[in-house]
């Protein structure tokens, strides 16, 4: 199964100049739980933004690049390509993890969407595709208030696609 996993803001803003924009370690914890153990693909713009292999996962990135290379990470050379070697190993489910461009290339074969929607309208410039309720269902939501440590509302939801593709 080919998942996708972001945050993004009540106007779908997911980031500004190549960086996160919040600081919430309530999703960082969800993010890391919920992949642990299985294969993230993202673009080479969103691994630059970290900047290294995200630990306990199979990291695989997306270039047209072909001399581009980092440590612990596995090259694709696009989309298909990466879900081809995403599928090679084996794992139960397979997370996209952005950004922008990989969103919006995955968006249309992609049947479940874990969400962590931040409750402010916020500045950006990379975004993430509306969110249909005609084709997508609200399978769970769980609310959390700002705290000391979590700068905004959020709620950790998961969309599943009303009829599946059939590229899972
Ligand atoms: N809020 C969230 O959950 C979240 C998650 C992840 C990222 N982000 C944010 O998103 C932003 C980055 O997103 P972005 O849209 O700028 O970049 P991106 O999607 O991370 O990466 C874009 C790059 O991916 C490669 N690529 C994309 N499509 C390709 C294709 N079809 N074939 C081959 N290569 C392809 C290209 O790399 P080359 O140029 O090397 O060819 C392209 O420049 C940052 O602000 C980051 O913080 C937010």
């Amino acid at each position: 199964m080919v998942s996708i996993i972001v945050a993004a803001s009540t106007n779908n803003v997911i980031g500004r100049n190549n960086q996160l924009i919040w600081h919430l370690p309530n999703d960082l914890s969800f993010f890391k739980n919920t992949t642990w153990g299985s294969v993230v693909i993202m673009g080479r713009k969103t691994f630059e933004s970290v900047n290294k292999a995200l630990p306990g996962r199979i990291n695989i990135v997306i270039t047209k690049q072909p001399q581009w290379k980092a440590d612990n990470v596995i090259t694709a050379k696009n989309l298909n390509d990466s879900l081809e070697k995403a599928k090679a190993t084996n794992c139960k489910e397979i997370f996209v993890i952005g950004g922008g461009e990989i969103y919006k290339e995955c968006f249309s074969t992609t049947d479940r969407i874990y969400l962590t929607r931040v409750h402010a309208q916020i500045e950006g410039d990379t975004f993430f595709p509306p969110i249909d309720d005609k084709e997508w269902t609200l399978v769970s939501n769980k609310d959390f208030k700002a705290d000391d440590r979590n700068a905004y509302d959020h709620s950790i939801q998961i969309w599943d696609r009303k009829i599946k593709s059939d590229n899972q």
